[in-house]
């Protein structure tokens, strides 16, 4: 039986562990979709046509190292807004989202174009201001140099592109239950996600 959990969000808002533990929880795969965007993003910076670089992407290619720097994550958006590269990669995440077992699909569209049929369906966001707070931790911890004030801009300027967009814009689907993790301590935001799934499953 399939059963697919859609979390979408800006960027750093805690989609990825807040899926990693929803997935956990309910015995679930995951696809942390936005490695997509970011393995055509690397593919770019090292001079390939982002299209052919979408359409040649092998899952394998979601494990490579360096996938998690800021330039990445800028070329990520900068693709992203290309219908041809979007369309390039439905198919894929479409399967993964109904493998039998259910699944977890964390990214920007998944409720409202990948998945709009998802049983649950999450929007995880907060404050521009914590969310680049806990992405320089993160990119500290993994060993990235970068600042704040960086890490606030990229955080902006990547939520500006990915809301302005024509295709699969950011935006909550209208079934969607929202959660902003500002004041949230992990163990609430991944309470209140997991809460928000048994009741869609039940
Ligand atoms: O980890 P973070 O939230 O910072 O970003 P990400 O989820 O890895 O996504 C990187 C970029 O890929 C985003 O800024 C989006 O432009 C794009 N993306 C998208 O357009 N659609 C998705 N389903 C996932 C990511």
């Amino acid at each position: 039986m399939s059963f697919t959990v859609a979390i979408d969000g800006p960027a750093a808002a805690g989609k990825g562990t807040v899926s990693r533990a929803v997935a956990a929880h309910f015995g679930l795969a995951h696809l942390d979709t936005g490695l997509l965007y970011r393995a055509v993003g690397k593919r770019v910076l090292l001079g390939e046509n982002p299209v052919a670089a979408a359409r040649a992407l092998r899952a394998e290619d979601l494990e490579a190292d360096g996938l998690r720097t800021q330039d990445v994550a800028q070329a990520a958006s900068k693709v992203a807004v290309m219908p041809e590269v979007r369309e390039a990669m439905v198919d894929f995440q479409r399967a993964f989202a109904r493998r039998s077992g259910g699944a977890v699909l964390d990214g920007r569209d998944i409720g409202t174009v990948i998945c709009p049929e998802a049983e649950a369906k999450l929007f995880v966001t907060a404050s521009a201001e914590c969310r680049a707070e806990r992405r320089l931790k993160e990119l500290v911890e993994n060993g990235h140099q970068a600042s704040y004030d960086s890490v606030l801009a990229d955080v902006r300027e990547r939520d500006a592109r990915d809301s302005d967009r024509v295709a699969a814009p950011l935006r909550p689907a209208a079934d969607a239950t929202c959660i902003d993790t500002s004041d949230l301590t992990i163990a609430q935001a991944v309470g209140s996600a997991i809460a928000a799934v048994t009741a869609a499953r039940t």
